[in-house]
């Protein structure tokens, strides 16, 4: 039987999936986003280009493969237009994208809401929370809607109605200023005239650079009984899963492996988990980070990995590697292997520490906690590994490795009881180690 794979994130997001979707994609026919929206922030480099990606999948770059923006998603029309449009324009190469009918919308109040209020989790203020709520809350805007003028005109009305109170109202309990109030253009950005045509015209742009809006559900359900396979794309991560993540300082979806079976409608036999594991540990917004080094280790980090967000450009927050997650993680996600990205980051540490359990007031524990208190005090207890100076970005063979980066992978092996199977050089498509 095909094995079908998912990638997903182990830690707060950026561990760098895209390019190991990238890689994975050539033996699938089908990527998949399942859920998320334009807050994801995965880079492909090919050749001397460089293609941000936000809510397009990652295999969006080969030409023969089908690429489906999944039911669990939500979608800025506007936003994909000129992602898509940037791919047309700089490679002529690219899949079949599907999009579904069941995905809801981000509007423009989403946006303007997480504008507002995002600012205690420190969100991409892409309207991801606004959206995902009004989902829940049975107000939310679907696809298939949209592409009806009239029907969306009215429920447009309807909604801005209340959104309109409800803006009036954050921005007096967050106290903005005038010079806030001015920047959220509310007159233009809530002209319901202004907003059908932007949104409809967006889907018809989308229609023409040939996007297929369809039942995503019924077509995958045909993919799963052939003999194809999928690849399941997971954006953020684990630790910023609505429910297994560091409440409230996460994001408002399931990165996790669930969200792959709700946010695609197929429930797949025969599915491999493989976690992606960036070297070190890194976070972008608030939120605990046991590791977290705010001295010159952790800017050294950010400097030599280019820590800076791909959808924000904020500066991440950078640490040591922390297994207490990565375990926690493989318990929630139920992962096979893993996949460990930017090893070349860490060339010319003296040593470095890797955290393998946590102190909380006198317990030590391996188990991630559920309080937030409690991850916010936890002492990591690292164990200290030897570190080394050669530059590894060229390295195409695990045994051209130096003996500590190996010991390094094998002792994340050895603390996890999984194989890493893929190893990250560096950032092209070919800086990657199968082992
Ligand atoms: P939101 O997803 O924009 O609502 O943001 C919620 C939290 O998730 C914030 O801490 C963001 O920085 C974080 N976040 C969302 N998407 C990503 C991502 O792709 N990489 C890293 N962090 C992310």
């Amino acid at each position: 039987m095909h094995t079908h794979q998912a990638v997903i994130g182990t830690q707060w997001g950026d561990e760098g999936k895209g390019k190991v979707v990238d890689y994975l994609a050539a033996q699938h026919d089908v990527i998949i986003r399942y859920q998320g929206g334009p807050n994801a922030g995965h880079t492909v480099v090919l050749g001397k280009k460089k293609f941000p990606l936000h809510l397009l999948p990652s295999g969006i770059l080969y030409p023969a493969k089908t690429c489906v923006i999944g039911d669990g998603v939500i979608v800025n029309p506007v936003t994909l237009v000129s992602e898509l449009e940037r791919i047309v324009d700089q490679t002529k190469h690219r899949a079949r994208l599907l999009l579904s009918l069941r995905a809801q919308v981000i509007m423009p109040w989403h946006e303007i809401r997480d504008g507002i209020a995002g600012g205690v989790v420190g969100t991409t203020k892409k309207g991801i929370g606004p959206t995902y709520t009004d989902a829940v809350s049975r107000e939310g805007i679907r696809v298939y809607e949209v592409l009806d003028k009239k029907g969306f005109q009215k429920k447009l009305i309807q909604q801005l109605k209340w959104n309109t109170l409800l803006i009036q109202a954050l921005v007096k309990y967050h106290e903005l200023t005038q010079t806030e109030i001015k920047k959220l253009k509310l007159k233009s950005q809530l002209d319901p005239k202004i907003i059908v045509e932007t949104y409809f015209q967006a889907f018809k742009r989308l229609e023409t650079l040939g996007v297929e809006f369809c039942d995503t559900s019924a077509v995958l359900n045909q993919v799963t009984k052939k003999n194809q396979t999928c690849l399941f794309e997971g954006a953020q991560a684990t630790l910023l899963d609505i429910t297994y993540g560091d409440y409230p300082f996460v994001t408002s979806s399931h990165p996790t492996i669930g969200g792959i079976y709700i946010g695609t409608g197929i429930r797949p036999v025969n599915l491999e988990a493989i976690g992606v594991v960036k070297a070190y540990a890194t976070r972008v917004g608030n939120g605990p980070f046991a590791t977290e080094l705010d001295n010159g280790i952790g800017e050294k980090l950010r400097q030599a990995g280019q820590e800076f967000g791909t959808t924000t450009g904020r500066p991440r927050r950078c640490g040591w590697l922390d297994l207490v997650i990565i375990n926690y993680a493989k318990r929630i996600n139920g992962l096979n292997a893993l996949a460990i990205t930017k090893l070349d980051i860490l060339s010319g540490f003296e040593t470095i520490r890797v955290a393998v359990a946590y102190q909380i007031d006198s317990e030590i524990t391996q188990e991630y906690p559920i309080s937030l208190t409690q991850k916010q005090e936890a002492v990591p207890l690292y164990r200290e590994l030897e570190g080394w100076t050669e530059d590894i970005s060229q390295a195409k063979k695990y045994s051209e490795l130096p003996k500590a980066a190996q010991t390094y992978i094998e002792f994340i092996e050895s603390q996890t009881g999984l194989p890493v199977t893929l190893i990250g050089v560096g950032p092209e498509r070919n800086q990657l180690i199968v082992k």
